[in-house]
């Protein structure tokens, strides 16, 4: 008996109640480096504190990074109820609405899902591919040749422009000119710092209340609910395939529609969630490509011959080596136990997309470009996370691997391509995107 209760204890798994160990700088001075440095404190701090650590970082709390797929796992497949992504995402309620799926959890975040769902099936993305390789065709022609010329704008102009026919359904006449400004005027106040930073500091309550932020809001809003009136109203909406009018048909599971301000915040959602990131992740892509010539070459003669096999690896290796997202953010509404530590409620789990993509257990020389290494191992779900997982994970991941391989694939037939500069270009964050330091800057013949 005595035996029995002495071994017990020792082969228990020890929970040590609290957070995970991390660096001790004041909170004010983690949050400066992470909004500058944010790969540099992850490398350095997964060195120090291994796989499990704690950042502290301001308006976020507490963020216990995770870079270890067996947890990545039981966060991404934990329950909605405990581990909450809208609350994390409170910051963008007063731009998104407070219908957008990003921001709502549980029930509520289900029900919306659910009406977003079906015009991003994989197989839908076939209706949007001949869309897109026109719009990008257009575009691309227009590419001046022998100067150095920074692709990310451009890949923002194509993206945004996919979306105005995709989703919005708006692809020519003339409401398309003043919706595409107001829109690129609302994009600015999720990806411009110098608008973003009095969001941060006054918070999304009584942001509403500052007159340049509500201009810029109303001006979209009345265009957009201008454009959901019409699609009631249209005789073809049945025949349309733009996501606008799939919401405009799409019913509740009570049979009901969707409110007018329920489509203008999932329409808007998904602008922000899809613009910035696919047009970051092309940008990436090209600037990995140009410094790899005998890689571009290979996509190149394989676009021609009409192969996709090395086009897809490509981008998965582009999504791995640099994620546009560095972490996803899990908010715990009760005390959990994971990685041996009991994590006290109000505290945030996330998953490090980063550091699990650069993991050389995982990966084997995690630092190079090889899209080989996807060639015969297709991505592990657990592994490679550039769009999260579970029932968070990216509503638009076909969506913009699709976008993405009609881009690269008209993009390398219609013209060569060379660095401006040989030397890679290093991350950069803007906002909440991890973007090539000089744009991805190129030079087309
Ligand atoms: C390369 C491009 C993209 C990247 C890297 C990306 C990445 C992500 C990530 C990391 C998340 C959070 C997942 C989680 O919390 O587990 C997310 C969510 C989301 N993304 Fe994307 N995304 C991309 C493109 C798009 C596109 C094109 C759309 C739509 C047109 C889109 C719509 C969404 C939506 C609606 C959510 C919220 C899902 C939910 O909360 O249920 N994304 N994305």
């Amino acid at each position: 008996m005595v035996a029995t209760a002495i071994a017990e204890p020792a082969t228990e798994p020890r929970t040590i109640p609290g957070l995970p160990p991390g660096p001790r700088m004041p909170r004010a001075l983690q949050t400066a480096i992470w909004s500058r440095q944010a790969q540099w404190m992850l490398r350095q701090s997964r060195a120090r504190f291994g796989r499990m650590f704690t950042l502290r970082i301001a308006y976020e709390g507490e963020w216990v990074m995770v870079a270890e797929p067996e947890l990545v796992k039981r966060v991404f497949t934990g329950d909605p109820k405990v581990f909450h992504a809208g609350e994390g995402n409170q910051i963008l309620r007063p731009i998104l609405g407070d219908n957008s799926v990003l921001v709502l959890d549980e029930k509520q975040h289900i029900g919306q899902r659910r009406l977003l769902l079906p015009p991003f099936h994989g197989e839908r993305m076939q209706a949007y591919g001949e869309k897109m390789a026109e719009i990008a065709a257009r575009e691309i022609e227009s590419w001046p040749t022998g100067t150095p010329y920074a692709l990310r704008p451009r890949m923002q102009a194509i993206t945004l422009e996919i979306i105005l026919a995709t989703v919005f359904g708006v692809d020519h006449g003339e409401r398309m000119a003043p919706l595409r400004d107001a829109l690129r005027g609302f994009l600015d106040l999720t990806t411009n710092p110098a608008l973003l930073a009095p969001l941060l500091l006054i918070g999304p309550d009584r942001i509403r209340r500052v007159a340049a932020f509500r201009r810029r809001v109303d001006l979209v809003d009345e265009l957009i609910y201008g454009e959901i009136a019409e699609r009631r109203n249209a005789a073809d909406l049945a025949e349309r395939e733009d996501i606008l009018s799939m919401l405009v048909a799409a019913r509740h599971e009570d049979g009901s529609p969707m409110s007018d301000a329920e489509i203008r915040d999932e329409l808007l959602t998904l602008l922000v969630a899809g613009h910035e990131t696919t047009a970051t992740a092309l940008s990436w892509a090209m600037e990995r490509l140009v410094r790899h010539p005998e890689k571009l070459e290979r996509l190149r003669d394989e676009a021609f011959a009409g192969e996709d096999a090395y086009l897809t690896a490509t981008i998965q290796e582009t999504l791995r080596l640099r994620p546009v997202i560095v972490l996803v953010i899990r908010k715990l509404t009760e005390p959990v136990e994971l990685g041996g530590y009991e994590l006290p409620a109000g505290a945030s789990v996330t998953p490090s997309i980063y550091l699990i993509h650069r993991d050389p257990e995982i990966y084997p020389e995690p630092n190079r470009f090889l899209p080989e290494r996807f060639l015969d191992n297709p991505p592990g779900t657990y592994t490679w996370i550039p769009f999260g997982g579970g029932v968070r994970r990216c509503l638009g991941a076909a969506f913009a691997q699709f976008e993405m391989a009609v881009v690269l694939r008209e993009l390398v037939k219609h013209h060569d391509i060379r660095p401006a500069n040989p030397a890679a270009e290093r991350p950069f964050r803007r906002a909440i995107t991890e973007t090539p330091r000089h744009n991805a800057e190129v030079v087309l013949s």
